[in-house]
C-alpha cells in the first residue's frame, strides 16, 4: 500500500522511492528503473504503479516486474542446488558458470558464492551479497560444519574411517586434517563432516585414507540441509528459519 510522502514508519523502515527500490534489487540503473515504472511494467502489492517516485516502506514489499513476483530484501541470501558440470566462478574456464542458473537481478546485485564447490561436485551452495555473512561462513575460525555425501570407488573399510576421523596428512598442509564426523552410510558411501574448506579437501583426504571419491554431494552447511524438494539447477531464497539453522550444528 502506498504511504504518504513524508512519514517514517520507524528508524529502520524509512520510505524509499520506487525507482530506488528497483535499483537496489538489481533491476538496472535508476534511469532504467524509472523507465520500467513509467512503461507500466511494475506493480506493487498487486496494482500497477506508474510513478517512479512513489514511496513505499521497502522491507518485505511485494512487487512484480513484467508479471514476475519479487519481495524486497535488503540483503540477498539464497541457496542453489548445484548440478555437476558447472564452475563456481564469474569467469568460468572449461564449463558453464553457476551464475548462469540465477536470474539477472541477482547477478546485478553481485551475489557471490559462499566458498566454492568443484565443477563435478553437486549439492548445497549458498550465495549472498552480504560480505560479512560470507566471511563468517567460510572463516576457519567459525568452524562451520559442512556435510558431504561421498561415494567412494572402493568399499570403505574401518581403517579408512579411522584415518579420516583421526586425521590424514596432506602434502601441502602443516598438520594432519581430521573430519569432524565420519560415518558409513553403505558399503561405498560415507557421510563426512568438515569444518574447514581447503582446496579439494574431501577428495584429497579420501585419497590419503586409501580410497578415491567417485561422486561428491554437499548435503548440509551448519544445520541447514539441502531441501529434498529443491531440484538440481534450481535456487531459492533463504528465509529466517534457514538462516538460523545455518548457525546451529548439523
Ligand atoms: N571437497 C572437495 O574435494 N571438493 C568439493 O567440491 C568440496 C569439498
Amino acid at each position: 500500500m502506498r504511504i504518504g510522502y513524508h512519514c517514517r514508519l520507524s528508524r529502520t523502515q524509512t520510505l524509499m522511492q520506487l525507482d530506488r527500490i528497483l535499483h537496489s534489487q538489481g533491476f538496472g540503473t535508476r534511469k532504467a528503473c524509472r523507465a520500467l515504472v513509467r512503461h507500466g511494467r511494475v506493480s506493487v502489492n498487486g496494482a500497477v504503479c506508474a510513478d517512479p517516485f512513489a514511496e513505499f516502506a521497502p522491507e518485505g514489499l511485494a512487487f512484480a516486474v513484467d508479471g514476475e513476483a519479487w519481495t524486497y530484501r535488503e540483503r540477498a541470501y539464497l541457496m542453489l542446488h548445484k548440478p555437476a558440470g558447472y564452475e563456481c566462478s564469474r569467469a568460468p574456464k572449461h564449463h558453464p558458470g553457476i551464475f548462469e542458473l540465477l536470474p539477472e537481478p541477482l547477478l546485478n546485485r553481485d551475489v557471490q558464492t559462499v566458498g566454492r564447490l568443484d565443477e563435478d561436485t553437486t549439492g548445497l551452495l549458498l550465495l549472498s551479497d552480504d560480505g560479512q555473512f560470507i566471511h563468517k561462513l567460510i572463516s576457519p575460525r567459525h568452524k562451520t560444519p559442512k556435510v558431504y555425501e561421498v561415494t567412494a570407488k572402493h568399499p570403505v573399510d574401518d581403517t579408512q574411517i579411522a584415518a579420516l576421523t583421526k586425521g590424514v596428512q596432506l602434502h601441502d598442509e602443516p598438520a594432519p586434517l581430521a573430519a569432524a564426523a565420519c560415518e558409513r552410510v553403505s558399503e561405498r558411501v560415507l557421510r563426512l563432516t568438515l569444518t574447514e574448506g581447503k582446496y579439494h579437501q574431501v577428495k584429497r583426504m579420501v585419497a590419503a585414507a586409501g580410497n578415491r571419491v567417485e561422486a561428491l554431494k554437499r548435503i548440509a552447511v551448519g544445520g541447514l540441509a539441502l531441501p529434498e524438494d529443491l531440484p538440481e539447477g534450481e535456487w531459492r531464497w533463504l528465509d529466517a528459519a534457514d538462516l538460523a539453522r545455518l548457525w546451529t550444528p548439523a
